[in-house]
């Protein structure tokens, strides 16, 4: 029993044993301007901060991932710029070191963000799961959705103006997870802005791809131009 519920009976209990055979009138109303009060205190005890939402991330077993990951990786970063980016999954590196877009792929990322004209450490930089799939494979829809809530309380939490979401996991994500995740192709809807409870959502791709498809970065410096003019 949550100890509000527990509070309350002893209330009740309380004008009881005074003899009230009906509330008092105005207790309601005095209960309602508590709980007002009472509520911003719980999420602020819960959610406020990006660090209590990283505890529990920390502290999450809730998926087979979390038991073969060695770190889980969280979002990091700071909203100044109002820009978030999302990838997929910590990789390899990511994984031994618990931040995330650390490896090759990192660098790519942040050779972007340079470009653009900002610090890394000014963006906010996540992931659309939080721990390692083995063998670097991609997470399946089930560990998505499970992971899910963190993202969106993370999202909450930044408030980004401007998303950027890298690949396809990450876009399939955001577009509530609809069909199947390989029907989305991220060089067919990469170029289309879509909206994510009314923030701007610009599907790019992923760095690792563009690794080894170097041909694309210009498309991808064409997303985040879209982007820089949105944030402006
Ligand atoms: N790829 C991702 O999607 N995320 C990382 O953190 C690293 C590589």
């Amino acid at each position: 029993m949550g100890r509000e519920i527990e509070n309350l009976l002893d209330i009740l209990n309380f004008y009881k044993a005074l003899g009230f055979k009906e509330l008092p009138s105005g207790f309601i109303n005095s209960i309602l301007k508590d709980r007002e009060s009472c509520d911003m205190t719980h999420q602020e005890a819960i959610f406020e901060s990006i660090d209590s939402l990283n505890d529990r991330i920390k502290k999450c077993f809730n998926c087979p991932l979390s038991k073969s990951r060695t770190n889980p990786v969280c979002g990091e970063g700071d909203n100044s710029v109002g820009l978030m980016f999302i990838g997929e999954a910590p990789g390899v590196e990511e994984d031994k070191i618990g931040r995330p877009f650390v490896g090759e792929a990192g660098k790519l990322l942040t050779n972007l963000i340079e470009k653009m004209g900002f610090k890394r450490e000014n963006v906010y930089i996540t992931n659309t799961v939080k721990c390692h799939p083995p063998g670097n494979r991609e997470p399946t829809k089930e560990e998505i959705s499970m992971c899910f809530d963190y993202l969106k309380k993370e999202i909450e939490l930044i408030a980004p103006k401007v998303i950027m979401t890298l690949g396809k996991v990450a876009t399939y994500a955001l577009k509530n997870m609809e069909g199947k995740i390989n029907d989305l192709s991220i060089s067919k809807i990469r170029g289309k802005v879509f909206f994510y409870k009314n923030i701007p959502v610009i599907p790019t791709f992923h760095p690792a791809y563009l690794l080894r498809n170097r041909k694309d970065k210009w498309l991808t410096w064409e997303d985040a131009q879209e982007a820089m003019r949105r944030l402006k």
